[in-house]
């Protein structure tokens, strides 16, 4: 047969041109993505043999590397390809006076309320937005209420369906330990930390001091952040313990809403980079600013319930370094040697969960469609992100096959995350590693001993191409570029 016509048989075998998308707009597409995650090893309940952990996420095997791909993506946009920007890893934990300088012993809350007959918790700015009054978790505890007062009788507690809640208390999210403190009285905690980046404020003077960095620069740093979230939801969106991805930029006052604004299409063009379709995002302004912020916008993302927070791009004014001189009684200035000026630089931050994005770039992929008949689920991750790139899959179990497709995985895994995989039916490991988002599956089959060939079958368009092995690398290497 030639190749034309091998081609074609191919085409036909697999009804290319009746792939029809089905579904992907279907209300049960979160229990899908949560189903997939599970099954195929992106994402699993914290702690699931003891009966759970609420708010706490494990990334299993599938999901280590895509979340991997993804901090490289951002670290690569944020660090790397830029010469004003460098990277921090700062400790989890730091002096409680920051937490206290930074306002959030006071002022990191979210309003709470609870269900008097079943102990029941609710985050009440959540569930206010859900019924379509507009509040947030900055409102003072007396407007919260007002407003909660005025609508109690459109709200329900979610387990027992009662109406019969508590008055609404702020109730702060910061996590506290005993690290440190051997006394038991628990009266000077620790605090992990709520958010990554007051360990980039508080080391600006040391990369200054050290790095001699010229304004406006930034400091980047991936870590964990953890909260006491009253109600953690809707899978990785809402969790306890989460990563985020943050930068912070410093400038000159009089520069900070240009940076600001250079910023946001740098962060809207990143975003699109990693395959997220441009209509599953959007910008929204943040109308209820706090005292000190200049101008505030969020990517949203469309979720399966609606576009809600992914990324927060904020223009902050010089509160944080302000707030950290009065904290520690140095001034955290910056001094421009050239016009001999000093001044308390100015703070464009960008700020993203690597849990939000993930549950993000997972949905966006998500595709079901019809094969012959039949249904078939593909993740259509964007080649650089798949956690696997190439499947080898020998035809059949026996060694004469099985023991060169293994030396040509040992090969090809030097170059790119392979799998290897020779259990049940062709068409089932095509299936799994669909589901996944392999983007590459190669078939080595008897004939591959004869002519040093394999076929090679493309994710997307299922399309199989026979190539020499001799050429494999660099074919793989031109497609996955
Ligand atoms: N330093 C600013 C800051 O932390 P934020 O809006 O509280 O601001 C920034 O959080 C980003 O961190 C959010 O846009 C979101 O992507 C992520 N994030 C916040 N809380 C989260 C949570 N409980 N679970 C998962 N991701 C969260």
């Amino acid at each position: 047969m030639n190749k034309k016509d091998e081609k074609n048989k191919i085409l036909e075998q697999n009804n290319l041109d009746k792939i029809s998308e089905i579904n992907n707009d279907a209300s049960d597409k979160m229990e899908k993505i949560v189903s997939l995650a599970k099954r195929r090893g992106f994402v699993y309940p914290s702690s699931e043999i003891y009966g759970g952990f609420a708010g706490i996420y494990d990334f299993g095997p599938m999901g280590v590397e895509l979340e991997n791909n993804i901090k490289n993506h951002w670290w690569k946009w944020m660090v790397q390809k830029r010469r004003d920007i460098v990277g921090l890893d700062s400790g989890i934990f730091m002096n409680p006076k920051i937490w206290e300088a930074s306002g959030h012993t006071k002022g990191f809350s979210d309003p709470m309320a609870e269900c008097k007959e079943c102990n029941t918790r609710i985050r009440v700015d959540k569930v206010l937005e859900e019924i379509g009054v507009s509040a947030d978790e900055k409102m003072s505890e007396e407007e919260i209420n007002k407003l909660f007062d005025e609508n109690r009788n459109k709200i329900k507690c979610p387990k027992c369906g009662k109406q019969n809640f508590s008055e609404v208390k702020k109730f702060n999210l910061l996590v506290q330990s005993n690290l440190g403190d051997f006394t038991k009285k628990g009266d000077s905690p620790a605090y992990l930390r709520g958010e990554t980046c007051q360990g980039i404020y508080v080391n600006f003077s040391n990369v200054v001091d050290s790095i001699h960095m010229k304004l406006p620069f930034g400091i980047a740093q991936i870590g964990k952040a953890f909260r006491n979230e009253i109600s953690p939801r809707q899978f990785l969106f809402r969790a306890r313990e989460f990563e985020q991805m943050e930068m912070q930029y410093f400038t000159h006052p009089k520069d900070e809403m240009k940076e600001f604004e250079k910023l946001r299409e740098y962060r809207w063009k990143a975003i699109l980079d990693l395959g997220i379709k441009e209509e599953n995002i959007r910008w929204k302004q943040h109308d209820n600013l706090v005292f000190y912020a200049k101008d505030a916008w969020d990517i949203e993302y469309k979720y399966p319930w609606g576009f809600d927070e992914l990324e927060g791009i904020h223009a902050r004014g010089n509160y944080d370094l302000t707030q950290h001189s009065e904290g520690c009684g140095k001034a955290q200035d910056y001094y421009d040697q050239e016009k001999n000026e000093k001044f308390i630089p100015h703070i464009i931050e960008s700020s993203i969960g690597v849990g939000r994005l993930v549950f993000a770039i997972l949905d966006n992929a998500y595709i079901e469609e019809e094969v012959k008949g039949e249904m078939r689920v593909v993740l259509r991750l964007n080649k650089k992100i798949a956690p696997v790139k190439v499947a080898v899959l020998p035809l059949s179990k026996k060694e004469e096959l099985s023991k060169p497709a293994l030396e040509l995985f040992e090969k090809l895994n030097e170059k790119f995350v392979c799998q290897y995989d020779e259990t049940q039916s062709i068409g089932k490991r095509y299936r799994r590693q669909d589901e996944i988002g392999t983007p590459y599956c190669i078939t080595f089959d008897f004939e591959t001993l004869e002519d040093g060939a394999v076929t090679i079958r493309d994710r997307d368009t299922m399309e199989q191409e026979r190539i020499k092995i001799d050429e494999l690398t660099d074919y793989l290497e031109f497609k996955l570029k």
